[in-house]
């Protein structure tokens, strides 16, 4: 997130506009914590993650009233268009302040779990594939040297898309995901198959889905159907933080001027988005009632990839 407001700062400043950082993202509005930033506020942050600007989730913003007392706090202080990094709530956020209160409004996905509408990669995504897939090379060193069974849980909060792409990636024998639902039996039979041909240790890498703990479950079904002892594994909130990728920080720094751009011409209520590379900007009316699709070639070669 700190490259995307560094871009949409340095951008901004560059066209003679003001910027106000918002710190604690809704909640900092209705609290009127406010910051004029200037260039040189934005200088060594692009490697780092979590942002400056601080965030948290604002319970009070699903209420118009306070919707409403935002949107004066903002009059008040000369706000007059807002950029808002998030997932699929903040765009709600962003939307209903366009409609109710024609505060012009710019989103741009910020979600590590990459399930934001209207754009093939949302900012943080490619850092916590990058950081759960090192945390299982490491896992696999000793799931290989004590012949040893693992399941590894990712987040995605009710979408499977990082647990596909970091499990593809470290060649996982099995997928969980909400998406595509995989049977215990399915993961015993796969376990057996790779016994059969010689390969004693396998990891199986599991979406958190609804509740994060997954693969506790998962890994008592399978002891008591088969008798093999998982050792289990949570990622956890590892995968929030931590220096950016290159892909992740050129996501953002574009995405970040991007917005700047479609507020100067005039654009009101979109998202800044990535689709076949490039920028592209989608109504926040079809990212917040639209639905993302995972990629089903992913899960096929994954399926193909591991047998
Ligand atoms: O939506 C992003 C996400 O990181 C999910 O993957 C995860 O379930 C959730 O947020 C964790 O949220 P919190 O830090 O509030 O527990």
């Amino acid at each position: 997130m700190n490259a995307a407001i560094r871009a949409a700062t340095r951008s901004a400043l560059s066209n003679k506009f003001e910027v106000v950082g918002i710190i604690g993202g809704y909640q900092g509005i209705l609290d009127k914590n406010f910051k004029t930033l200037q260039t040189s506020d934005m200088g060594n942050i692009v490697q780092r993650g979590g942002t400056i600007l601080k965030t948290g989730r604002c319970v009070p913003f699903l209420d118009p009233k306070f919707r409403k007392v935002a949107a004066d706090h903002l009059a008040e202080h000369g706000i007059n268009a807002l950029i808002c990094i998030g997932g699929d709530g903040s765009m709600r956020g962003a939307m209903e302040l366009w409609t109710e209160h024609k505060v012009p409004t710019i989103g741009l996905p910020g979600s590590i779990d990459n399930d934001v509408f209207g754009t093939d990669f949302s900012i943080g995504f490619d850092t916590a594939v990058n950081t759960a897939l090192d945390a299982i090379d490491k896992i696999r060193d000793t799931a290989f040297s004590h012949d040893r069974l693992f399941i590894v849980e990712v987040m995605g909060h009710e979408t499977g898309h990082i647990a596909l792409e970091v499990g593809l990636a470290c060649g996982a024998e099995e997928i969980f995901i909400p998406e595509n639902p995989v049977t215990v039996d399915d993961a015993i039979q796969h376990i057996q198959r790779s016994l059969a041909r010689g390969k004693a240790s396998s990891i199986l890498v599991t979406a958190e889905g609804k509740k994060p703990g997954r693969a506790y479950d998962l890994g008592e079904a399978i002891r008591k159907k088969a008798g093999y002892d998982a050792k289990i594994c949570v990622l956890g909130h590892i995968q929030r933080g931590g220096s950016p990728t290159a892909r992740d920080r050129v996501l953002a720094s574009r995405m970040g001027a991007t917005s700047i751009e479609a507020l100067m011409r005039g654009n009101c209520t979109a998202m800044v988005g990535i689709q076949n590379g490039e920028m592209v900007l989608v109504p926040l009316k079809d990212v917040t009632t639209k639905k993302k699709k995972l990629n089903t070639n992913l899960i096929k070669l994954a399926r193909v990839l591991s047998t």
